[in-house]
């Protein structure tokens, strides 16, 4: 599959890194965000240090890509004021910029964390009602709900990911639940 442009945002951080070699593949064009600075642009990459849950302008970034896989925000438990800033106010950024420029697939990054306070023992489904373990969950709960409100209201594909622990291997007990092997 070759697509025009693919937007990935939080390119620097661990799961970006791992991203960006087959997202090049499958585009043109892969536009990497991130608000740190990044590693020189390879053949077929442009790199922008932009500040995703700020009042950076993300329209000309996103126009006229077929996809934007967003990853940036803040990735574990921190201040709520910052998670609601990185996770729930950046991710409205991105889709109104998706909106806006008619870009028809979002990538967002939830979390296992959004049903972290199921009893270990217990296999949870998309089906089942959040409950989150932490108010970095509540933040995944809003980016799906942020997620389901652009996809019935103005038709844009979301699809979000409850990534599990993305680890080389596991490092604690409860790996064992959320690092999937292979
Ligand atoms: N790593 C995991 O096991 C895991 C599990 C579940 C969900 N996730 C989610 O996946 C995404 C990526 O996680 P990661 O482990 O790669 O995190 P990471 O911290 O390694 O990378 C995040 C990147 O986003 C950038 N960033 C953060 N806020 C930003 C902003 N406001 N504007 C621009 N750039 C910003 C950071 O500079 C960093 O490079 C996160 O949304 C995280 O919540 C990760």
């Amino acid at each position: 599959m070759s697509l025009r442009k693919i937007v990935l945002t939080g390119a620097a951080g661990r799961v970006g890194s791992a991203l960006r070699a087959p997202l090049r593949e499958m585009s043109a064009t892969l536009v990497l965000v991130d608000r740190v600075p990044l590693d020189v642009a390879g053949p077929g990459e442009e790199a922008h240090q932009v500040e995703v849950a700020g009042s950076a302008d993300l329209v000309p970034l996103v126009s006229g890509a077929d996809a934007i896989v967003h990853l940036a925000g803040v990735p574990d438990e921190a201040p709520f004021p910052d998670l609601v800033e990185g996770n729930v106010l950046g991710t409205h950024h991105v889709l109104e910029a998706a909106r806006r420029t008619g870009v028809r697939r979002v990538v967002l990054a939830s979390s296992n964390r959004l049903t972290g306070f199921y009893p270990t023992g217990e296999t949870v489904s998309p089906d089942m009602p959040p409950r989150p373990d932490g108010l970095y969950g509540v933040t995944k709960v809003a980016v799906e709900a942020l997620a389901r409100l652009y996809a019935d209201k103005f038709g844009l594909e979301v699809v979000c990911l409850r990534i599990g622990s993305f680890e080389i291997e596991p490092s604690e007990p409860r790996h064992l639940a959320t690092w999937p092997p292979g």
